[in-house]
C-alpha cells in the first residue's frame, strides 16, 4: 500500500546521507574519497586521524538506519520497519546525493539490526568487536559481522533469516575490493587502542 511506499522512500533518502562526507566536511579534513579506502564509512575517517569525527559518522550512519526503523514501526508497523531498514541499508550503498556511489553499509547494518531486533544488533556488534580485535582489520570484521548475523538471527529471529542472508550478501558485494585486499595479505589494520 502506499504507506510502506512512503515509507521506503522516506528511509531511503534517509540512508542516503553521508556522515562520513558530513562530517570530514565540518571537521575540515578534504574530500574522504581522496583519502585512504576512499570509501565514505567510519574506517576511513578514522584514517584521518580524527577520532571524535569517525565516532560521530559511526553514530550518524549507524543512527539513520536504526532511525529509520524505529519510526517505521511507530508510524506504520513491523512489516515496515523491515522494509524501512532496508531501505536505509540501500540508500547508504547506493545514496541519490552521491550519484548512487556510496558506501559498504556496515554502520547502517548495525544501527539497523540493534533496531530491529536488539539481542541480534548486540550479537553483531559483539561480533564485529570480537574479530577486529583478533585480526585488526574493519572491512574482515564486517564480513565475519555480516555472516554471524543471520546464524545468529536462526536462533533469535528464525522468521528473519532471509533478510539477513540478503543483508549479509549486500555487504559482501560491496567488500568485493577488502575481500581481494585481505586474500593478497594487502588490506590495511586498523589501530583499536
Ligand atoms: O565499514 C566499511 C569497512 O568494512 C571497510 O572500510 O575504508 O577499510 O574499505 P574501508
Amino acid at each position: 500500500p502506499l504507506s510502506l511506499l512512503v515509507v521506503a522512500v522516506l528511509a531511503y533518502l534517509l540512508g542516503s546521507v553521508p556522515f562520513g562526507i558530513v562530517m570530514a566536511r565540518l571537521f575540515g579534513l578534504g574530500d574522504l574519497r581522496k583519502i585512504g579506502s576512499g570509501n565514505i564509512g567510519a574506517t576511513n575517517v578514522l584514517r584521518t586521524g580524527n577520532k571524535p569525527a569517525a565516532l560521530l559518522t559511526l553514530l550518524g550512519d549507524a543512527g539513520k538506519g536504526g532511525a529509520a526503523v524505529l519510526l517505521a514501526r511507530a508510524l506504520v508497523g513491523e512489516d515496515a520497519a523491515q522494509l524501512a531498514g532496508l531501505m536505509a541499508f540501500l540508500g547508504h550503498c547506493f545514496p541519490v546525493f552521491l550519484r548512487f556511489r556510496g558506501g559498504k553499509g556496515v554502520a547502517t547494518f548495525l544501527g539497523t539490526l540493534l533496531a530491529l531486533s536488539w539481542p541480534l544488533g548486540v550479537a553483531a556488534c559483539l561480533t564485529w568487536l570480537a574479530a577486529a580485535a583478533a585480526f585488526r582489520m574493519s572491512s574482515l570484521a564486517a564480513l565475519i559481522a555480516a555472516v554471524a548475523a543471520p546464524v545468529f538471527a536462526l536462533w533469535l529471529v528464525p522468521q528473519a533469516v532471509v533478510f539477513y542472508i540478503a543483508l549479509a550478501a549486500l555487504i559482501f558485494y560491496r567488500h568485493a575490493a577488502n575481500i581481494r585486499r585481505i586474500l593478497n595479505g594487502e588490506e590495511p589494520r586498523i589501530g583499536l587502542k
